[in-house]
């Protein structure tokens, strides 16, 4: 088997530190059983120059990573990556500030990482290349000369033509995503979106039902969701409820029912539009006033971009607005809490929840909503209210599914969440979990890295792609 060599902006190093995004989970999930190197960014921007890659080794994974300098870190991260790609990506195109001189970064740090990484690659590794940050490392790549086999993996959505080609010079960066063998997708929207813009944009033309012909090349087309560790994370969640720190959550709601929030502080969360939702449910079940604390924990991200700091600021209103219209001296309808919290300590939240509130306005996956499932007492299980918008509802087809849009229709999912009988909480979550099996991590990186080496394979399974999320009733 070749070596694995996986990219990423973050890179997952050992460090005991309690992490915000689901791509350092997933691919920290994949690597733990292949092993490997992992390459990426340090997540320092020293003041003077930054120092060579420094590399760490731990079990079976080598992990390198490099430092940024401050207008490299500017432009390409809270720049073109954050401020035009990731709003662009997630079909917002009222909050994308374009600049040439982002754009300039952006392919400048992709060259960057490129050279970095070129002395410690060989021949007949395989490279996997995660997410937006990254588009045009396999084109930095082959013109380095490397025809190794390299897939790349978007974690976020993708959206039509109609919306992308909003994208100032798209026409410069998109096709660049033809230099990669391998292109794969959370979900079969993204991937026909894909498609329609190379027949489209770039004039591609298909052979195959996932194939195209980009000059002397191929380019694959796939649909890989991304899991979790199922069956592992269901086993921390049984073990992490007797944990000190669960305890005393739990005794500190004093008999409540409890609603959790995990997500990273992002306008694409729909925090605060989630906010509105559960003022009113308050406002329209007053039955449940006093009786029920929702807990939102929100690591602050991104916290130099404006439009993090505005939605920052929204949400903080929010939770003060309704504290205060509808708390009592002995009850704080809202725990709002910036601070990141480790696997364990989450895992022993989800299962002490009766309900999840995930409720992003557009996302890749959500992975939040698959670690809730996981972590459920199976014989009494809480009950997930998940986005129609997050690339989870096809697998998690039988959570209460909503349009996080509508504060009434959202606020009414959380009314019928705690009032839904056992019987029927059960066979929701059994039906969510079997899937969640089925489709955990490691299958995940299989697939991809199946077809990323063997290609031919995937001719032979034509029916796999339409293998998960059976309709619910
Ligand atoms: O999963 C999407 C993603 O943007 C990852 O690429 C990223 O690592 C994670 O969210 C967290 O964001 P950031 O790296 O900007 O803190």
């Amino acid at each position: 088997m070749s070596r694995l060599v996986v990219v990423s902006n973050r890179v997952g190093v050992p460090d005991g530190r309690a992490r915000a995004g689901g791509l350092e989970v997933a691919i920290r999930a994949a690597l733990r059983r292949r092993g490997g190197l992992w390459f990426g960014w340090s997540g320092r921007v020293p003041e003077n120059d930054p120092e060579p890659p420094k590399t760490i080794t731990q079990d079976n994974t080598s992990y390198i990573t490099v430092d940024l300098r401050k207008d490299d870190y500017e432009e390409f991260y809270n720049g073109f990556a954050n401020r035009v790609l990731w709003p662009i990506l997630h079909y917002r195109l009222d909050l994308a500030e374009f600049s040439r001189r982002d754009l300039g970064g952006y392919l400048r740090v992709n060259e960057f990482f490129a050279r970095n990484l070129e002395r410690f690659i060989k021949p007949d590794d395989v490279i996997w290349v995660h997410d937006y940050h990254l588009i045009p490392f396999a084109k930095a790549l082959r013109d380095r000369g490397h025809k190794n086999r390299i897939g790349f993996f978007i974690h976020i959505p993708f959206p039509p033509p109609e919306i992308l080609t909003a994208l100032p010079n798209h026409e410069r960066l998109i096709p660049a995503l033809g230099h990669f063998d391998l292109v794969g997708f959370q979900t079969e929207v993204d991937a026909t979106n894909f498609s329609r813009y190379l027949a489209n944009e770039c004039g591609l033309k298909r052979i195959g039902e996932n194939r195209f012909a980009y000059d002397d090349r191929t380019i694959e087309i796939g649909v890989y969701p991304v899991g979790v560790e199922t069956e592992a994370f269901a086993r921390l969640a049984r073990r992490a409820i007797d944990s000190t720190f669960v305890r005393e959550v739990i005794e500190s709601l004093s008999s409540r029912a409890m609603i959790i929030g995990v997500d990273r502080l992002d306008y694409t969360k729909g925090i605060a539009e989630r906010m509105d939702a559960f003022e009113r449910f308050l406002t329209n079940y007053p039955d449940w006033r006093g009786k029920v604390t929702y807990l939102q924990i929100t690591p602050r991200s991104r916290s130099s971009i404006p439009e993090y700091v505005d939605m920052a600021r929204r949400v903080s209103s929010a939770v003060g607005r309704i504290n205060g219209a509808f708390g009592e001296a002995s009850w704080t309808p809202v725990r709002y809490i910036n601070k990141a919290h480790t696997r364990t300590a989450l895992a022993g939240l989800y299962r002490a929840a009766r309900a999840a509130l995930v409720t992003p306005l557009r996302d890749g996956m959500n992975l939040v909503a698959k670690e809730y499932v996981a972590a459920q007492d199976r014989e009494d299980p809480g009950v997930l209210i998940l986005s129609r918008f997050a690339g989870a509802a096809k697998e998690c087809a039988a959570a209460l599914l909503v349009n996080p849009y509508d504060p009434e229709g959202v606020g009414a999912a959380i009314d019928r969440a705690l009032s839904m009988p056992l019987a029927e909480r059960r066979e929701r979550n059994d039906h969510n979990y079997r899937v969640l099996v089925k489709n955990d991590i490691t299958h995940w990186a299989e697939r991809f890295l199946g077809d990323l080496e063997a290609p031919w394979r995937r001719d032979e399974e034509t029916d796999r792609r339409a293998a998960f999320g059976a309709r619910w009733h």
